[in-house]
Parts: C-alpha cells; sequence; structure tokens
C-alpha cells in the first residue's frame, strides 16, 4: 500500500525526501507529493521525477513530509495525492491504508462547516485532526483524539506549522518504522529510505503513536500511555531492504497471501447477512440484475481466475459465463447485447487486449466491469463500474498474490450476483463465513513452505511437468503450469484430468512428473483413477490434497496437504504451494524470479 516518508533535523528537508520517495518507488504508485512547513506542498500525479519537475522553487525548511500514493479511494489525481490538509492547512498527512469509517467521519465534518477538496478517506482524517485542533489547540492531543475515531488501517505522519520540527507517526496495520539519527529523526513505510542516514530502527507496532523531534523521540498508545519499544540495528543493504527479510519479489508476494485476501475483502463481507457489500458496482447494481449473461475477459493468469469464476458463477448464481482470453475475443465475432455483461479481470489495468475486448464489449452495448488492482489504470476507467482488488502492488513478474485477490473478489461478486438471485441467505452465510477463514488457512499453507521447498529441490531437473486437476482446480493446473514456464522456462502443462486418457498419456513416462491436485471434493474418485493412469506409466506423481489417508500417500511419490474448505475456494489454496513450487523450483535452477527472461509484468502491446 504505497510509501510514506518523513525527516526532522539539522538538515534542509528537500532533499531527503526526494530522495526516500525514490528509494520508496519500487513499492509502486501512481502519484506523489510532499509538504514541508516553512514552504508549502508540492504534488503530482505519476512518477516521483513529476513531482521534482513541479519544485522549481527553492523550498527551505528542516523537517517534511512525503507519500507515494497507491490510491484505495478516489482516482490519481492532483487533487486525491497527498499529504493531505486540515481546513486551516496548517496541519497535513500522509497515509497508507484504508480509513473505514470515513464516510461516516465526513458526514460528521460536513455538519460542522467542514467542506473537502478531494475524494479520499485520508483527506477526511486530517479534517478531523484540524477539527480536534480547534477544540484543543494541543496537536498531539488532536492527533491522538482523531485516531481514536478511526476505524481501519493507517500508517500516517502529521505535519503541523506552527510546530514545524515536530512530527507525529502513528500504525495501525500499515508498516511504519522509526529511524533515529544523529540530531535527526526519520519516519517511513519501511527501511530503504532510512537506511542511508541510520541503522538504528524502531518498529512500530499496531497501536503505536510516535512523536519525533531532531533530538528527542517519544512512543505511546492510543490511551496516552507510554511505551517502550527497543532500538533494533539493521545489517540489511538498501537494495535488500526493499524485500524486508525476503530474498525475492515473488516470495515476499506470496507470502502477503492472507493479508491480501484480508484487504480484498474488508469492509465487503457482511458475515452475518451472509451478503457481499461491492461498493463499486452500487452504480449499476440494478442493472447487473437484469442481465442474461456474462463473457469474463482476461489474458495469463488473469484468464484462468476467469476459469474459476465461471464454475463459481454458474454454481452458486445460476448465469451462464464464458470466459475468454483477450487476444482470441476482440478479433471474433462474439455475440454481445444490452443483456451481456463483460468482466474484466487485470492486475495491472493496462493490458491491452483486455483494454481492447472491453472497448469491443462497451461497442455492442454491453455493461463492462472490471477487477482491477491498479486504481485509477486504462480498464479501470473504462469500465462502467468494477471491484477494485487492493491487493498493493505487485512488483514480481509472475503474477501471485494478485491471483489470490482475483480469485477471492470473485468470490465475493458470486456472493453478491448470487444474493441478487434467489441465493439462500444459509448459502450466503456458508460461503462467507468459509472465505473470512481463508487468510488463516493460507498461513497454514504458508507455515509449511519449506515441504514445497523440498519437493522442489527433488524436481529441480525436470525438463517437463504436467499440472491436473478437474472442475474447480482445472484453471490451477493451467495456472500451476503456468507459473513454473514463466519461472523456470521448462515445458509444463496444463490439462484437465479427464482429458489425459484422450492423448497427454502418451507422454507420460519416469522423467515426466505430474502434479496431481486432488482436493476431496466431488470430483475425489476421478482423480485418484487419473493418479493411477499415471503410476501405471511410471509417472511419478506429486499430490496436491486436502485429504490425508493411507490410500492416497500409498499412490504419492510426494504429498501436500492443504486445508479444508467449500470446494468453490479450494483454487485460493491449491494455487499457493503450486506458486510455492514454481518459486523454489526457479531458484534452484537459479533463475530470476522476480524478471523471467522476455516477459514484462505489465503487457500493454498487443
Ligand atoms: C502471470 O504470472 C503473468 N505475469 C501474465 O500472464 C499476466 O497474468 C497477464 O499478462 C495479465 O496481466 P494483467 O492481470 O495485468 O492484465
Ligand atoms: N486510502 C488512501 C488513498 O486512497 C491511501 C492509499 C495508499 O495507501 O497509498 O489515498
Amino acid at each position: 500500500m504505497c510509501g510514506i516518508f518523513a525527516y526532522t533535523g539539522k538538515q534542509q528537508a528537500l532533499p531527503i525526501l526526494l530522495d526516500g520517495l525514490t528509494c520508496l518507488e519500487y513499492r509502486g504508485y501512481d502519484s506523489a507529493g510532499i509538504y514541508i512547513p516553512e514552504s508549502g506542498v508540492v504534488k503530482s500525479v505519476g512518477a516521483v521525477d513529476n513531482l521534482k519537475k513541479k519544485i522549481v522553487l527553492p523550498m527551505p525548511g528542516n523537517s517534511g513530509i512525503a507519500h507515494l500514493r497507491w490510491a484505495t479511494h478516489g482516482e490519481p489525481t492532483e487533487e486525491n495525492a497527498h499529504p493531505h490538509s486540515d481546513s486551516s492547512e496548517t496541519i497535513w498527512i500522509v497515509h497508507n491504508g484504508i480509513i473505514e469509517n470515513y464516510k461516516e467521519l465526513k458526514e460528521m465534518l460536513l455538519t460542522k462547516g467542514c467542506t473537502f477538496y478531494s475524494s479520499t478517506d485520508t483527506e477526511v482524517l486530517a479534517k478531523l485532526i484540524g477539527y480536534y485542533m480547534e477544540e484543543k489547540k494541543d496537536f498531539e492531543k488532536s492527533v491522538l483524539a482523531a485516531l481514536n475515531d478511526t476505524k481501519g488501517t493507517y500508517g500516517m505522519v502529521a505535519s503541523y506549522k506552527n510546530e514545524p520540527n515536530k512530527i507525529i507517526a502513528a500504525r495501525q496495520g500499515a508498516p511504519v518504522v522509526i529511524g533515529l539519527g544523529n540530531g535527526e529523526n526519520f519516519v517511513a513505510s519501511d527501511v530503504s529510505p532510512i537506511l542511508r542516514h541510520t541503522k538504528d530502527v524502531i518498529y512500530l507496532l499496531d497501536g503505536d503513536v510516535a512523536v519525533l523531534t531532531p533530538n528527542n523521540h517519544t512512543i505511546y498508545n492510543l490511551q496516552n500511555i507510554s511505551i517502550d519499544r527497543k532500538t533494533e540495528i539493521i545489517e540489511w543493504d538498501i537494495e535488500e531492504a526493499k524485500k524486508g527479510e525476503y530474498a525475492h519479489f515473488m516470495l515476499k508476494e506470496i507470502m502477503e497471501g492472507a493479508e491480501v485476501v484480508e484487504n480484498t475483502i474488508r469492509g465487503r463481507l457482511i458475515v452475518d447477512e451472509g451478503i457481499a457489500k461491492l461498493g463499486g458496482l452500487d452504480a449499476v447494481a440494478e442493472q447487473i440484475r437484469t442481465k442474461k449473461r456474462i463473457i469474463i475477459v482476461g489474458c495469463g493468469t488473469a484468464y484462468y481466475a476467469g476459469l474459476v469464476a465461471e464454475y463459481m458463477i454458474e454454481e452458486f448464481v445460476g448465469m451462464p459465463v464464458e470466459v475468454e482470453v483477450g487476444s482470441e475475443f476482440r478479433y471474433r465475432k462474439p455475440i454481445i447485447d444490452q443483456d451481456t455483461i463483460v468482466l474484466a479481470v487485470t492486475q495491472s489495468g493496462e493490458t491491452a487486449d483486455t483494454l481492447e475486448a472491453i472497448r469491443e464489449g462497451k461497442r455492442k452495448g454491453a455493461l463492462t466491469l472490471g477487477i482491477v488492482n491498479t486504481v485509477g489504470s486504462t480498464i479501470s476507467r473504462e469500465t462502467d463500474a468494477g471491484i477494485y482488488n487492493h491487493a498493493g502492488p505487485e512488483i514480481g513478474v509472475a503474477s501471485t498474490k494478485a491471483f489470490i485477490s482475483q480469485l477471492t473478489a470473485l468470490a465475493l461478486l458470486t456472493l453478491f450476483l448470487g444474493r441478487q438471485r434467489g441465493m439462500s441467505s444459509s448459502t450466503g452465510k456458508m460461503i462467507a463465513e468459509e472465505i473470512k477463514k481463508l487468510p488463516q488457512k493460507i498461513k497454514e499453507i504458508l507455515d509449511k513452505k519449506e515441504e514445497i521447498q523440498k519437493i522442489a529441490k527433488k524436481y529441480a531437473n525436470s525438463r517437463d511437468f504436467l499440472f491436473m486437476g478437474r472442475k474447480y482446480n482445472y484453471a490451477i493446473a493451467f495456472e500451476g503450469a503456468l507459473k513454473l514456464k514463466e519461472c523456470s522456462y521448462i515445458h509444463a502443462e496444463g490439462y484437465g484430468a479427464g482429458e489425459m486418457k484422450h492423448g497427454p498419456l502418451a507422454m507420460i513416462d519416469e522423467n515426466f512428473p505430474t502434479f496431481a491436485i486432488v482436493p476431496n471434493d466431488s470430483v475425489y474418485e476421478k482423480n485418484i483413477s487419473n493418479i493411477q493412469e499415471i503410476r501405471a506409466r511410471k509417472g511419478k506423481v506429486i499430490v496436491l490434497t486436502n485429504e490425508d489417508n493411507e490410500e492416497i500417500r500409498d499412490m504419492s511419490d510426494d504429498i501436500f496437504i492443504v486445508p479444508k474448505t467449500v470446494e468453490m475456494l479450494s483454487p485460493i489454496l491449491n494455487i499457493i504451494p503450486l506458486q510455492l513450487f514454481a518459486y523454489y523450483f526457479a531458484i534452484e535452477r537459479g533463475l530470476n524470479v522476480d524478471r523471467p527472461r522476455n516477459l514484462a509484468k505489465s503487457v500493454t502491446v498487443e
């Protein structure tokens, strides 16, 4: 969720702040801004270089705050870029995260005469601090009072024009680290912009509030009780710091799987009513209700997410669904009319083939929707409505956490559509409860990542690999193969298990291993037969299942057990071991998993 950076000390703040933003750029962003109490605020859309170009006058001052925005509420415009201010424009804040109760707070502030210049949730927090400032006439107390009214996540820093050398930082659900220098102090989302100044850091914990001046720092909780946090010494170098304790972005992003599901469902799942609240669809909810079919378009991994959704929606909503590869859909003569929904699934929101498919849908009168991770991206702007993933920036070329988020968002959409079209509240509650349990189950899988690492090492010299699955895991077979293909450049095929006997079985021998995705679901027995077909041809089989019994262990050369969940959500759990397998397999072969050869993160060409 992007980056914050702040400084107070003996040096001029401007060069330090701009350098800090450059260090944080890897976290992805869509706009940027800085505030220096003695000089004012500058904001820009796009790259940090755009911000630098806008700073044409000197900006003296020994403290300031800076931000790289990954928009969640409000398009990435200059008005929505951070920092954001109170009504007097003397208090400014930068923020990572989501203020979940921003609407209620905004309504309260509007009744007090507040006006707003942006559509962000963050501005509401800035205005709330200003509201308390009018009453308390105390910067620290006003920040504390506002944070106590706030629900949601924040990593934030506040600056006050009349106390220019003081900065106040706070953490709730989004990372904040303090850098302790000699006569200067720093605040950042991670250590990368701090390391060049000091290796002495304090990681704030949820609920912490830190007050920094050049020669002092104090930390207390939201009840204003002083807290003692230990100072740590960072050993990492700059480049490594950007990946935190992970060796690669791909592993970091796989390990974020549980957090990503939490961010995707946050504020959207009403478990005790068994409903999904999708604010991004509010404006078209009644139109959606009248539609007769859905065409899902995507490319690569996003396409496979669509294949899973086809099964979800047809089983639980009863709407016909077709799933199309963007690059095929747009050159065919697809049958589209005003009764059709064309739904784009895309992490970047810039994939040319998917974009053109959406445009084709619009031309033919369809209602166009998007499930998009990058706020303000072209597809998010050109679709009639949509659901933002809130998965945060995905840096690794191989899509991992975005896929988890896409499947989660599609499950929410299934719930939303189902409850519009006769799904019972008991079925809705069952689905909602299982979605809510996913993060914990994902953590259980991630805690066993060394088991996958061991299996990957064992098979790392394979030249060919088959992935097979059925029904909800048919698409997971293809996605698992794609991960291995794009990370290790080997021949890996995904196949419907039922199709093996219609040809692919001929490939199988002792040198052609198979990953069999075999949860104990409605097609378990069929899958067991497919495993036996493979083994009868001396094929090695790695079994991925949620059923640990002697029978399946006896037919596995290797096995990995995942937690049980409802069949429609099993792809979200089953893909994680396959992502880890592709990662460790490539590492074993000494390849650059974050930047695989020949590939780009966002394919904006046709
Ligand atoms: C997946 O690992 C690949 N990076 C690629 O297939 C990707 O999913 C595809 O290019 C679609 O990208 P998008 O989600 O940004 O549209
Ligand atoms: N929710 C805030 C916004 O949309 C902060 C987003 C971020 O973490 O960058 O502006």
